[in-house]
């Protein structure tokens, strides 16, 4: 198979008003041919519905209905398993290229979409058509990436071995089976997508679990892999409860591997169940988890002030703080922080609050749970430091009743308090002030998560210490520290953040394959 060298997609311009326009138009498209839609489950092939439905609502206008999935059953996901292993059979025998090939297709055919893409994810989770771009842009780029990481891993030989006189001696990589991938709804296209492909490309079969909130844009990426010509039962879609199909398949004796992205209490909760041998069971199952963060940004007094407040801005914004990269803990050195605070204030004063359809800034949180659990630490916030900016739920922004919340910076905050340990998961930032540069690292440090972090900074010095000693799996120097880019930042966590399996990596196709050495002697 001939490819070009993987380059990742360029973002959408939306300063020229004709994209702007053409993402109203895909809008309008979707809302007439997506919105109101029901996807029923997807097994071996066939489209199967179940009594009870789950229901998508638009975060932004709770009014709106954007569509509904079947909800899967344990009967339902019992035929789902045993199915992937039958389709096993043959997708494991089938060459690299050609599997490849595939997830190729899908990517030109999203390329086609991407508006609608974008247009979908606005009104099922309320992302602004910015965020959704770069998102189906990264969705994109898993597809063009894994498909050419999995010819590294074809054939006899593809990794090195040492030559030894008499014999023969080379090494096969050959696909686990079939595993569990249970996928987060703040990014439903591309992690969605990323965490079904890649163990897919190397000869797996995957029950794919979307979330609960996001199952309508996940069965798009799944007609798309079907429309590429993925085989019946390569990929399974089975929208359903993770208390439910999602704990009956990763207790499951035939599941292989469980790929898990969402939050630290259920990736802990899957690792410990999914360690427990069933009856009939042959293997350790693999677990790969990407969990949470309490990102930290440190600006010392060598910053440029500039930079440090649209990196903090971007950083604690973007998607209403709803990424685990996301910037929740700001540091500050004393020297500086009365003016790095004074300006992000000011810069966060002037975001819009509003719809994703319209690219407000900051948009509502995904659903009611999450609105709550946000309010709950709004109430915690002024117990805990002072509340420079926001502090309310709204409820209701433009005449448009929806999940929204006020963004909200809250200074002066004790790195041991709830709000700098525990993960908020919405537009919410606490702000710490640090003695100097080594106390600013130090609270960096102290917590039990390690995925993303920053340093703005002038200093050379202090950033080779930084690039050592911060504990962080995707670390960032004078910029934002979120928007990762496959194949440029591959992506994921160290401690409580997860396996470090680094989506979008040079390796990561290695979690979903087992090594087998062969020697013949002549
Ligand atoms: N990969 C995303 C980012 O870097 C988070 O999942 O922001």
């Amino acid at each position: 198979i001939k490819v070009q060298d993987y380059r990742p997609q360029p973002f959408t311009d939306f300063t020229q008003p004709e994209n702007v326009q053409a993402y109203q138009e895909a809008l309008k498209k979707v809302r007439a041919e997506l919105v109101g839609k029901h996807y029923p489950l997807i097994i071996n092939g066939e489209r199967v519905d179940t009594a009870e439905r789950l229901t998508s609502l638009n975060p932004c206008d709770t009014s709106e209905v954007v569509g509904t999935t079947a909800k899967a059953t344990i009967e339902d996901a019992e035929r789902a398993l045993q199915g992937a292993w039958d389709a096993f059979e043959s997708w494991k025998k089938w060459d690299m290229d050609a599997r490849a090939r595939i997830l190729l297709k899908a990517a030109a055919i999203l390329k086609r979409r991407r508006l609608e893409a974008c247009a979908l994810m606005s009104i099922e989770v309320g992302k602004n058509y910015a965020e959704a771009d770069v998102e189906v842009a990264e969705a994109i780029d898993f597809l063009e990436y894994y498909a050419r990481s999995a010819m590294k891993y074809a054939g006899f030989g593809a990794a090195e071995t040492t030559w030894f006189e008499g014999e023969e001696n080379g090494l096969l990589y050959l696909p686990l089976g079939v595993g569990v991938s249970i996928s987060p709804w703040n990014f439903p296209c591309a992690i969605f997508i990323g965490m079904a492909a890649a163990p897919i490309v190397a000869g797996n079969c995957v029950i794919a679990k979307p979330a609960e909130d996001s199952g309508l844009i996940a069965g798009f990426m799944v007609d798309i892999m079907l429309e590429a010509g993925l085989p019946a039962g390569v990929l399974q879609f089975l929208p359903g409860v993770g208390k439910e199909v999602g704990e009956y398949l990763t207790t499951h004796a035939k599941t292989r591997f469980i790929t898990f992205t969402g939050s630290r209490a259920v990736g802990l909760h899957i690792n410990e169940v999914a360690a427990k041998t069933m009856p009939g069971q042959k293997w350790i199952k693999k677990v790969i988890l990407e969990l949470g963060g309490k990102d930290a940004m440190i600006v010392d007094e060598t910053a440029d002030l500039e930079v440090a407040v649209t990196a903090a801005a971007q950083g604690a914004f973007g998607f209403n703080g709803q990424k685990c990269s996301a910037m929740s803990r700001l540091i500050v050195v004393d020297e500086v922080y009365d003016a790095v605070v004074g300006q992000f204030v000011e810069r966060a004063k002037a975001l819009k609050i509003g719809t994703g359809e319209e690219n407000a800034n900051v948009t509502a949180v995904v659903n009611q749970m999450s609105y709550d659990k946000i309010s709950g630490y709004l109430d915690l916030a002024p117990q805990e430091g002072k509340v420079l900016l926001g502090g309310q739920p709204l409820g209701e922004v433009n005449g448009k009743q929806g999940y929204y919340i006020q963004p909200t910076i809250v200074g002066d905050v004790d790195a041991h308090a709830r709000i700098a340990q525990e993960e908020i998961f919405g537009p919410v930032v606490s702000v710490l002030r640090a003695r100097d540069w080594e106390h600013a690292l130090e609270i960096a440090n102290a917590t039990e998560y390690g995925l993303t972090g920053g340093v703005i900074s002038n200093k050379r010095e202090r950033l080779e210490q930084a690039r050592h000693e911060f504990e962080a799996g995707n670390l960032y120097f004078n910029r934002k520290i979120t928007g990762a880019i496959v194949g440029v930042q591959p992506f994921g966590g160290y401690y409580m953040s997860g396996t470090d399996s680094k989506a979008g990596g040079p390796d990561y196709l290695a979690n979903f394959l087992q090594l087998k050495s062969v020697t013949e002697r002549w």
